[in-house]
């Protein structure tokens, strides 16, 4: 059973189809969109399990295609690789009514999306998500980007898809620390917004890691309702759309403190920062104490970090976070943006939070 939820943007609506088995059907939902050779972009570990799949979907409805792979990993989004792809993409022959097909996770994703969106002023691209991390939250809402020596995703544009493909059938072959940092991304939905979806969570969350594909199907479908209603009322992030960072200021610190290795991914900052927000909110008598630890006990249940102290290799100190944090890309104003709670399903944007409660809880 495939759900198709919209994504409402006027002249740049599109649709969110999800379910298992949907890369079957990737001819099919392409078909009105591909003008002409369609470029498959993907990576390294993805090519050997889904690209021959794709291109013969493609094919059964009169779709040529020119595979493009790449390194897998975070280094790829970079200006080198950028090049790499714009030639590789201009040398398809895809035309300025083509469409270009981003097939992996949210490397693959965020640098097909920047090359689409500046290849001869812009062409269409439909992404095809293939980790729970892309499928619930980087594959939806047209941000793209690349990293540079001076921080992560400073260079890129907002570039809607035409349309994504989230076939959760694929989340299968992830290896399960990328899926369980996947899985910090989709508590987040619950915790920021609906707390039903959490307790869905708290009763489903372990059957959906396990493998449950109707589990799976359901919680990524939620959270993409979800994350589609934010972007269409703020698509910009001028307001609302910042919620989506819950536990990323914290996150990217820790990211940058251990200097975006295995030690820690993405996910699993992620995770750490929503238990510091949590710490912080009840720190400041804004959220009761028994909330942030519920949450606390499920991100444990589920396997994820919880403590900067879980993370191996040294703990970074308080001082260095705080550093790392006011260098964070979504300061407005030299002061950066916190995603505080007023409990499960409640959160609120502000840039009043005194440096020594931050300190406090990073200590
Ligand atoms: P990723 O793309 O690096 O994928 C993780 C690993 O899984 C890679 O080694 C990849 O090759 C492998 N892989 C992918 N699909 C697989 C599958 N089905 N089976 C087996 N292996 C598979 O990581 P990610 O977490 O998907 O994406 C991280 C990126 O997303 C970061 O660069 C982050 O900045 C970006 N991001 C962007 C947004 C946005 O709104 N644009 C939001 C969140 C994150
Ligand atoms: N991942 C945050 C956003 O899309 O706004």
């Amino acid at each position: 059973m495939t759900e198709s939820i919209p994504v409402s943007l006027g002249n740049r609506s599109y649709s969110i189809h999800v379910g298992p088995g949907l890369l079957a059907d990737v001819g099919r939902l392409l078909k009105p969109l591909a003008h002409g050779p369609v470029p498959v972009v993907t990576d390294a570990n993805v090519a050997p399990l889904y690209l021959d799949r794709v291109i013969s979907a493609l094919r059964a409805h009169g779709i040529d295609s020119c595979p493009i792979e790449l390194d897998a990993g975070e280094g790829t989004k970079s200006f080198r690789h950028l090049e790499k792809l714009t030639s590789a993409l201009l040398a398809s022959g895809v035309g300025r009514d083509g469409l270009i097909v981003a097939l992996g996770g949210g490397v693959i994703g965020d640098l097909t999306g920047f090359a689409a969106g500046i290849l001869k002023r812009g062409i269409d691209f439909a992404q095809v998500p293939t980790t729970l991390q892309a499928q619930v939250d980087s594959s939806v809402g047209g941000k793209t980007a690349i990293n540079v020596a001076e921080g992560k995703n400073l260079i890129g544009v907002f570039h809607q898809p035409r349309i994504v493909l989230a076939d959760t059938e694929v989340l299968t072959t992830l290896p399960a620390r990328e899926q369980r940092a996947g899985y910090g991304e989709v508590v987040k939905y619950g915790v920021l917004g609906d707390r039903a979806f959490f307790e869905w969570l708290e009763a489903n969350g372990n059957k959906a890691l396990d493998g449950d594909p109707a589990a799976m199907a359901q919680a990524v479908a939620t959270c993409c309702r979800m994350k589609a209603a934010i972007v269409a009322r703020d698509e910009r992030e001028s307001g609302e759309r910042a919620l989506l960072n819950l536990g990323h200021t914290f996150g990217h610190a820790l990211e940058a403190a251990t200097g975006y290795s295995d030690r820690l991914l993405h996910g699993e900052g992620v995770a750490i920062g929503m238990a510091l927000a949590f710490r912080l909110s009840v720190k400041l008598g804004l959220c009761p104490g028994q909330d942030a630890e519920r949450f606390i006990r499920h991100l444990k249940a589920v396997g994820l970090p919880t403590e900067i102290s879980d993370i191996p290799g040294g703990r970074p100190t308080a001082q260095e976070l705080v550093e790392h944090i006011g260098h964070d890309k979504k300061a407005k104003g030299g002061t950066a943006v916190f995603v505080l709670l007023r409990g499960i399903g409640d959160a609120f944007l502000t840039q009043d939070v005194p440096v020594d409660a931050i300190q406090a809880a990073l200590g």
